[in-house]
């Protein structure tokens, strides 16, 4: 074990995982356990669960599950012991360095500090002569250095191995950099720096480091931003701009914009709680992650054709999350930061209180290129804006928009309700259609996730589990009811690394905990440990139901399994065959 007990000990008294898990999904008392909505799927109705007893969490949806130190693992995707580093400084421990270093741990510490001297580099040539350009840039746009220095912006010198040269001088070698997305390789082998004579815009994940950046040029040319692809520490579909800042902020809510300027305009007109996704539309990844800061979230991206795309389809992935989603309409200007400049903070702050929820912003989208003054234009909006209101489960909220589109279109609404109800129960139908789909895409998942050789039989399955739930519980009907049983014996590795580590526990005289598993076990195979876990709730607790789990496993190592008959002598093949 890497860590010792102790300190392991120490960690996990103060890091409760109800206190820990608590801080990215919403828990609700359901009996002696807590439940909420998986982070590590999308869903609606809860299937993530946590067990204060057994200090471990099991999401019945998507078979994620372990301790804390397996849920910040999964939740922030970081090492063993990285993740123990985060518990460890949320509590205040120390940590012990030297017991801690595993290869991809360093690695991801070099490429943080490589990042941060990046962005220090950066940040000092903004403000000295050869950043004069840069910095005169962003003062023409408004950016104040009070902003520069908050969000530590810099800029790359017009130069092709300035800030290599400098990383160098540090002690980091040219792989590294090269690696870290820092410099390029040219196909004769130099090395030169990944942005020049651009304005940056370094990117800090939740824990405070330097992740990644973002560079603009300073006139027209072409690509107009650059970021950095993905890297050790930095997943592009997960990253979200200044979600560092905007996390603290006090509303639960969050503004999401499309652009760097957007988010700086917005901070520094007082708007704190702004972000922005990266370079990319909107994946579901980034949607998870804000949806835990938020509760509502208002959309506000750019007023064009790609920014109404964008926000329809942004509707669309955030509708499966729980938060509240608003769509702003922009007018004054393109963007944020243009409507700041031309129109001023408050016409910002009259566009944030007048935010369309989204039944009416697709309402006004469908009406967006018709003229509801010709007959053919009101039939087509009354036909789209039916299909809209019939994804409404509020009935109360059907009926008030039926009457508006009644109004709008002409049209009675009795009839606006009762097309309603009909494409209500089409859409019902085809939702059945996935909601089946989905539950065979989950089978195949499990299969894909199976811990058993192929073919192994239910009975065997259910019969180890039980026997490893049994003895967590029971440690003590190791010595009465298992001296018969060796790890072999179970069909599946997991199951047998879990038998091996569990009698080393016992035997040491301690009582089992999820925690000492950590160490053996992928956080996959702790899904399945959690998993055995949440049977013990259906156990007897007797010794009975212990030996015949064991008999049953027994039993079915006995017979041999059918790839094996090739091999067996004639006699014993004669043997088996009249056994049979
Ligand atoms: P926009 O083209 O709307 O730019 O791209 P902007 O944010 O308004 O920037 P300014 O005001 O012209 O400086 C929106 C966002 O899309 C990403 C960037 O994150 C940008 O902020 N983008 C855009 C890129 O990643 N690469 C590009 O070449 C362009
Ligand atoms: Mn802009």
């Amino acid at each position: 074990m890497r860590f010792t007990d102790g300190f392991l000990e120490e960690l996990r008294a103060k890091n409760d995982i109800e206190t820990v898990v608590s801080s990215y999904v919403q828990l609700k008392p359901s009996g002696r356990l807590l439940s909420g909505l998986c982070p590590f799927h999308g869903e609606k109705t809860p299937s993530f669960y946590v067990y204060p007893e057994t200090q471990s969490y099991y999401c019945f949806g998507c078979g994620a599950g372990g301790d804390v130190i397996t849920f910040v693992r999964t939740a922030e995707n970081l090492s063993y012991v990285d993740a123990v580093r985060l518990l460890a400084n949320r509590a205040g421990l120390a940590m012990p360095e030297d017991q801690a270093d595993d290869g991809t741990a360093n690695l991801r510490k070099r490429c943080y500090s490589a990042n941060r001297e990046a962005a220090k580099f950066f940040h000092q040539m903004l403000q000295s002569d050869v950043g004069k350009s840069g910095f005169q840039y962003f003062h023409s746009r408004g950016v104040t250095p009070a902003t520069i220095r908050h969000f530590g912006l810099g800029f790359a010198p017009d130069d092709w191995n300035c800030l290599t040269k400098h990383l160098r001088s540090l002690g980091f070698r040219d792989d590294e950099l090269v690696q870290f997305n820092l410099s390029r390789k040219s196909k004769n082998g130099r090395v030169y720096d990944a942005f020049r004579n651009r304005v940056m815009f370094p990117i800090i994940d939740l824990q405070g480091n330097v992740v990644a950046f973002g560079g603009r040029v300073l006139d027209d040319s072409k690509p107009k931003y650059l970021n950095t692809s993905d890297t050790v520490v930095y997943k592009k579909s997960r990253g979200v701009f200044a979600l560092n800042f905007a996390k603290n902020n006090s509303t639960k809510e969050l503004i999401l914009c499309e652009g760097y300027m957007d988010v700086i305009a917005l901070h520094q007109a007082g708007f704190t709680n702004a972000v922005a996704g990266l370079g990319t539309a909107l994946t579901e990844e980034q949607a998870l992650l804000l949806s835990r800061y938020a509760s509502q979230i208002n959309i506000c991206y750019d007023a064009d054709e790609a920014g109404r795309k964008a926000a329809e389809k942004a509707v669309r992935i955030f509708s499966r999350t729980n938060v509240k989603i608003k769509v702003l309409r922009l007018t004054g200007g393109k963007d944020p930061d243009e409507i700041i400049k031309n129109s001023g903070v408050e016409k910002m702050r009259s566009i944030l209180s007048g935010a369309m929820n989204d039944t009416e912003f697709r309402l006004s989208q469908a009406k967006e290129h018709l003229d509801l003054q010709v007959a053919d234009d009101r039939l087509s909006y009354a036909n789209e804006a039916v299909k809209i209101l019939a994804t409404l489960s509020n009935p109360i909220e059907r009926d008030l928009y039926a009457s508006k589109i009644a109004n709008e279109s002409g049209v009675s609404k009795s009839a606006v309700l009762s097309q309603i109800d009909r494409a209500r129960h089409y859409q019902q139908k085809k939702q059945d259609q996935t909601r089946f789909a989905l539950i065979e895409k989950q089978m195949n998942a499990f299969s894909k996730n199976d811990f058993y050789p192929p073919g192994t039989p239910i009975r065997v399955r259910n019969a180890e589990e039980h026997l490893l739930a049994s003895l967590y519980r029971n440690p003590d009907f190791l010595t009465s009811s298992c001296k018969e049983l060796s790890a072999n014996d179970f069909s599946s590795q997991t199951n047998r690394t879990i038998f091996q580590r569990l009698t080393k526990i016992i035997e040491q005289g301690k009582n089992p905990s999820i925690h000492a598993f950590n160490d053996c076990l992928t956080p996959d195979e702790m899904g399945h440990l959690s998993k055995i876990l949440t049977l013990s709730e259906k156990l007897g607790n007797n010794q009975k139901e212990c030996q015949d789990c064991v008999a049953a496993i027994q039993e079915a190592k006995k017979a041999v399994a059918p790839q094996a008959i090739g091999k067996l002598s004639d006699d014993d093949f004669l043997k088996l065959f009249t056994k049979k």
